[in-house]
């Protein structure tokens, strides 16, 4: 497994490793990894025969106030991981300068206009263009064919397909689904900062997503009462602050207002003290 910094050096192998006939798979993390990045490397492999993994703690997606600077930066325990489960060609762990050397912020951004309006991004002023504009930068930097984003994050996971089939990149983008402690709780690099009596209250995210998918299977339609729910399930944990539980269509991410035949998000962010959870599931209505 070769680290590299250096985005002509990624270039470079990329474009060997394409010469061979090798299919070519990214997996675009933040680093602090943990089994649910594992999963989505595990994916790679499945999918392409020369893996790259990028860690790049992203400061242009992080809005003043976030965690960029306590972010945790653990590249040596990463890399560790990544040997251990084996066939990973690359780690791609640039720095800031490399990603942007012009400096910040940076000129070429990539907008995401009406699918950033709502979910997380209604909170997180920018964070879209961030992940937009670095995920254009990685996909520049490893050329993939196949580049594998986590469910948990499903907004990106939408607007990175939106992006990628918009400036036609010619990149199969792959998701994965949601990888879960055993209580329920979505695995997250953030669930580190949880205190113990936080963490044993955290899965009221999973429980209320859950809840809305078995009261949709059972025939519920509105949206109010199904986000009512929600916030009830939130509201039960006394630690938990919600701040937003909303359905919105999947393709569109524009909130509605009945289920129709389609396929809809429901999602919830919720903050214990100053760490930021979110979850989500997918609803699908049959004709
Ligand atoms: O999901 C993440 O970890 C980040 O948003 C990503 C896609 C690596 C871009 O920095």
């Amino acid at each position: 497994m070769e680290l590299i910094h250096a985005i002509a050096a990624m270039q470079a192998v990329a474009d060997a490793a394409r010469d061979k006939g090798k299919r070519l798979g990214l997996v675009p993390t933040m680093g602090a990894l943990h089994r649910g990045h594992l999963a989505l490397v595990r994916e790679a492999k499945k999918k392409a025969d020369h893996v790259t993994v990028s860690i790049f703690v992203n400061p242009t997606q992080f809005a003043p106030g976030e965690d960029y600077e306590e972010y945790p930066r653990t590249l040596e325990a990463d890399v560790e991981a990544l040997e251990s489960i084996g066939g990973v060609d690359v780690v791609f762990a640039p720095s800031a300068e490399e990603m942007y050397p012009f400096g910040l912020p940076p000129f070429a951004t990539v907008g995401v206009r009406d699918l950033g309006r709502h979910l997380c991004g209604a909170f997180r002023e920018g964070h879209f263009e961030g992940v937009t504009s670095v995920v254009t930068r990685l996909f520049l930097a490893c050329r993939p064919d196949i580049a594998v984003f986590g469910q948990k994050d499903a907004q990106q996971l939408a607007i990175l397909k939106r992006m990628t089939a918009e400036l036609g990149f010619g990149i199969e983008i792959i998701r994965h689904p949601i990888v879960r402690e055993e209580d329920g709780l979505a695995i997250s690099s953030r669930n580190r900062y949880l205190n113990p009596a936080e963490r044993k209250q955290a899965p009221v995210l999973s429980q209320a997503v859950r809840s809305v998918s078995k009261q949709v299977e059972t025939g519920e339609r509105d949206v109010a009462a199904l986000i009512d729910a929600m916030q009830q399930i939130v509201a039960s944990a006394p630690l938990a602050r919600l701040q937003y539980a909303e359905i919105v269509d999947a393709e569109n991410l524009q909130p509605v207002e009945t289920l129709q035949p389609g396929r809809y998000l429901a999602a919830l962010a919720v903050f214990f003290d100053g760490t930021r959870l979110i979850d989500n599931t997918t609803l699908e209505i049959a004709q």
